[in-house]
């Protein structure tokens, strides 16, 4: 027997494998077809008013397992959403986490209001979106690491509601958000977001896929930089770690965990294939672990930091996974 279980965020959940952030975590049906799966789900990030979000086609999908999306944040709005998780949460056996969209993360108010909504509804913790508050995209150049503490202190205020810091590669350094997380007391770190820019090109029309021209990259393409910057938010704070970035199979989720995540998140490829990637990942990753004599998950959780290479053991010898 294989434990799966861990602990995260104040949440203890059956194994590791958590639906992500996106498009299929706001419609009743879906999110009860992925709460029987999952062992836990974050909602699409939700913004105070709804909106309508950027014209179409805003995601393309890759050759394999990648996509580019530029979506520009629908969604319908608290009180729509809250009403949403009110009928499914009874009808779903894993915890949900409330998303906050970045927009409402600048409001000197209202999110207040919005975490006490998500938690009356029945959300267990919130996961906040700060990615686009200092990348790329639409960065505000006075966004401070400073800001994310007090945001953060804005939600735990509300009945001590715990919160999932999520973070992005962008203009300020993981290791500086990381520290920031930790001052405004978040519960957890979760990262990493999509990552921009990014194009397809079609031959066709000679002219780039999305409305946006450029859109943020998910999936298989970007896991090494999910791995690494879980590797190096490891370095930089013990605060509980969510890897998200490409998870297509059970080895994948293992790297997470020797880098130093807890838990991780499933996004991209949940969309494409439908809620039956999770048991397809759990047996998986159940046959791994007991192929590599792991009883526990948890006993790996930061293993690779013991094994880094040391200046004098570095040389260009082949990759063996
Ligand atoms: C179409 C699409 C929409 C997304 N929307 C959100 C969102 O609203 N909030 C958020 O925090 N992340 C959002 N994400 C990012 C994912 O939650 C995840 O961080 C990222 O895609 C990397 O994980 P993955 O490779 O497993 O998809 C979205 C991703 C995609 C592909």
């Amino acid at each position: 027997m294989v434990d799966l279980s861990v602990n995260i965020a104040g949440l203890a959940l059956s194994d590791p494998l958590m639906l992500g952030s996106g498009p299929v975590g706001i419609r009743a049906d879906d999110l009860i077809a992925y709460g029987q799966v999952a062992s836990a789900i974050v909602t699409k990030s939700i913004s105070v008013n709804p909106s309508p979000g950027s014209p179409q086609p805003r995601i393309a999908k890759l050759d394999r397992d990648g996509m580019i999306n530029y979506e520009g944040g629908p969604n319908p709005g608290i009180d729509a959403v809250a009403e949403t998780l009110r009928e499914v949460c009874p009808l779903i056996p894993c915890p949900i986490i409330g998303s906050i969209s970045p927009r409402t993360l600048t409001y000197s108010s209202g999110l207040e209001q919005m975490v006490e909504k998500f938690v009356k509804a029945g959300a267990r913790a919130i996961e906040l979106d700060f990615k686009y508050l200092y990348d790329q995209a639409k960065g505000r150049l006075d966004f401070q690491a400073d800001n994310m503490s007090s945001v953060l202190k804005r939600v735990r205020g509300v009945a001590n509601t715990p919160a999932i810091a999520k973070l992005a590669y962008g203009s300020i350094d993981l290791a500086d958000l990381a520290k920031a997380a930790e001052d405004g007391g978040a519960a957890a770190i979760s990262a990493i977001n999509t990552v921009f820019p990014a194009m397809r090109i079609s031959l066709r029309s000679r002219r780039p896929l999305l409305s946006m021209n450029y859109g943020g990259l998910s999936g298989g393409p970007i896991r090494p930089l999910a791995v690494a910057a879980i590797f190096k938010l490891r370095e930089a704070t013990k605060l509980p770690l969510i890897g998200i970035g490409g998870v297509t199979a059970p080895e994948d989720v293992v790297e997470f965990i020797l880098a130093g995540a807890t838990a991780v998140q499933v996004y991209t490829a949940a969309q494409i294939q439908g809620p039956s990637v999770f048991p397809k990942l759990r047996s998986g990753l159940i046959e791994l672990l007991t192929n590599l004599k792991v009883s526990s998950i948890s006993e790996l959780v930061g293993a690779a930091h013991d094994n880094v290479r040391q200046v004098e053991d570095r040389q260009w010898d082949a990759v063996a996974t």
